[in-house]
């Protein structure tokens, strides 16, 4: 059982040492697509995965391609966003050391751009830069390097345009990137769960959001898992399988069960724990990923989201509440005797640990909400320190390879999930507790009208990137920084 106060816990393995090694040579494309496997599956459509695309010789090069277009959606036909064609795009599988060339082609009518969420790699250049805007029609060359020492986990990419994020989040673009294992775990297979929500109309037209919804988050009606509705999983008994899962939804938070079936949580975001943990559920924010093990024990498990209350966006507003009732994504029956006999998962380094490191400065980060010109106004105003996001300034300058702790503060009556590119967040302390083990994330919730503090090692690179609320509505509104690392 995962302590609700450690429900993010994250530990990130060997990263922080310098050095930017680049394994492998030559630029081999490969697009060799792996199929699906076929279903066993006595009801329900079997859970379907992404096209994956794998790297080959240090390299995977890739072209994703955003449009609009009819898409299959929880069994039906809607005009949705998506990557190549599918909803969730394919999923890229590299490795430690590896080169990522993603050829990006915006076929939307609006500006976009690509991000890869919680990758280590540089914030400039044609890398993981948030300044840069592909105009509709228009065509964009990324390249990813990623350190020898990457962490293994689960990461995914969405575009991250400012005032485009959640609608094209919401929309159906996303997929999922997989940092393998210097070592495998032995399962019998693997699966991807890229987890979103959205809101579709009779005539299968994805339903626009109101500011309302907005201010508190948009969550869509439907929850899907890899764009199905309640699609069917089925294994043996004994069997053991390990689940990749992606929150992403724009704004809603997933608190996961699979009851009847033994859980271990081997990490949160990347990296691995230094022991893996059984678990009876997992909460991620928008934005969080869950490497889990599923081990099969005979029956029929239902895959679900239990209620999560991230706060009320404040009666005044007619916001309501934004507590979403239990919902069931997916089934998951385990029939006749798999290959089991698997051994425990071997522990892990211990990771890195900032709570004895000499922290070079310290700051305090306010997160707020409230209505710019008035009550009558509409205009929801979710600000950092009192300010909304400005493209041309700097709000935070950090010194390169220098160990800051931040205290994040939110006073509004909503959770805000705060992410930070390019450099992982250790929590330190929760509400005035410190926190017991060393626990890193990329995104870290900070729950309404409470304080959370972090320490990061701002290494390896430098340059300019944003911290936000993961919350996309919250951060097209404005609830963004730049930080730059000199
Ligand atoms: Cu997943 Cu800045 O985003
Ligand atoms: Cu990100
Ligand atoms: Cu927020």
């Amino acid at each position: 059982m995962i302590d609700i106060s450690r429900r993010n816990a994250l530990i990130l393995g060997g990263v922080g040492i310098g050095g930017v090694a680049i394994g492998g040579t030559g630029f081999v494309v490969n697009q060799k697509l792996r199929r699906p496997e076929a279903s066993k599956a006595a009801s329900g459509v079997a859970l379907v995965q992404p096209p994956e695309l794998r790297s080959s010789d240090g390299v995977l090069t890739v072209a994703l391609e955003s449009s609009s277009q009819q898409v299959n959606i929880a069994g039906r036909d809607v005009r949705a966003f998506s990557y190549n064609g599918g909803v969730p795009g394919p999923t890229l599988r590299v490795r430690a050391g590896d080169i990522l060339n993603v050829s990006l082609r915006n076929g939307l009518t609006d500006p976009s751009n690509l991000h890869v969420h919680g990758l280590h790699v540089s914030p400039e250049n044609n890398s993981d830069n948030m300044f840069v805007t592909v105009a509709a029609g228009d065509s964009f060359d990324y390249q990813y390097d990623l350190p020898a020492n990457h962490p293994p986990g689960v990461y995914w990419y969405h575009p991250h345009h400012h005032g485009f994020a959640a609608d094209q989040v919401f929309g159906g673009l996303y997929g999922a990137i997989i940092v393998e294992d210097p070592d495998p775990i032995p399962t019998s297979r693997e699966r991807v769960l890229v987890i979103s929500d959205i809101t579709v109309d009779s005539s299968g037209t994805i339903v626009t959001t109101t500011a309302m919804e907005k201010m508190s988050g948009r969550e869509g009606e439907l929850i899907l898992v890899n764009g199905q509705l309640s699609p069917a999983l089925s294994a043996g008994a004994g069997e053991r399988e390990r689940w990749r899962v992606i929150n992403a939804c724009t704004s809603r938070f997933l608190r996961l069960r699979l009851d009847g079936q033994q859980l271990t949580l081997l990490g949160i975001d990347s990296g691995r724990f230094e022991s893996a943990r059984d678990v009876d559920e997992v909460v991620l924010a928008p934005g969080n990923r869950a490497d889990l093990l599923v081990t099969a024990r005979a029956g029929t498990s239902s895959l679900r989201a239990l209620r999560y209350d991230r706060g009320a966006s404040g009666g005044m507003m007619g916001g309501g509440t934004t507590s979403s009732a239990d919902v069931a994504l997916a089934t998951f029956a385990v029939a006749g005797a798999g290959a089991g006999g698997f051994t425990a998962v071997p522990d892990q380094l211990a990771p890195r640990d900032l709570r004895s490191a000499t922290v070079t400065a310290r700051r305090e980060l306010v997160f707020a909400m409230g209505m710019r010109g008035g009550m009558s106004s509409g205009m929801m105003s979710a600000t950092i320190n009192d300010q909304a996001f400005d493209a041309t300034r700097i709000d935070t300058t950090v010194q390169f390879e220098s160990v800051e702790e931040w205290t994040l503060t939110n006073t509004s009556t909503l959770d805000h999930p705060l992410h930070l590119h390019v450099w992982p967040m250790q929590i330190i302390e929760q509400d005035g507790r410190p926190v017991e083990s060393a626990i890193w994330q990329d995104v870290v919730n900070i729950p309404a009208r409470s304080t959370v503090r972090v320490r990061i090692a701002f290494d390896d690179f430098s340059g300019r990137t944003v911290y936000h609320c993961h919350i996309l509505d919250h951060e097209d509104a404005g609830m963004m920084g730049i930080i730059q690392a000199l």
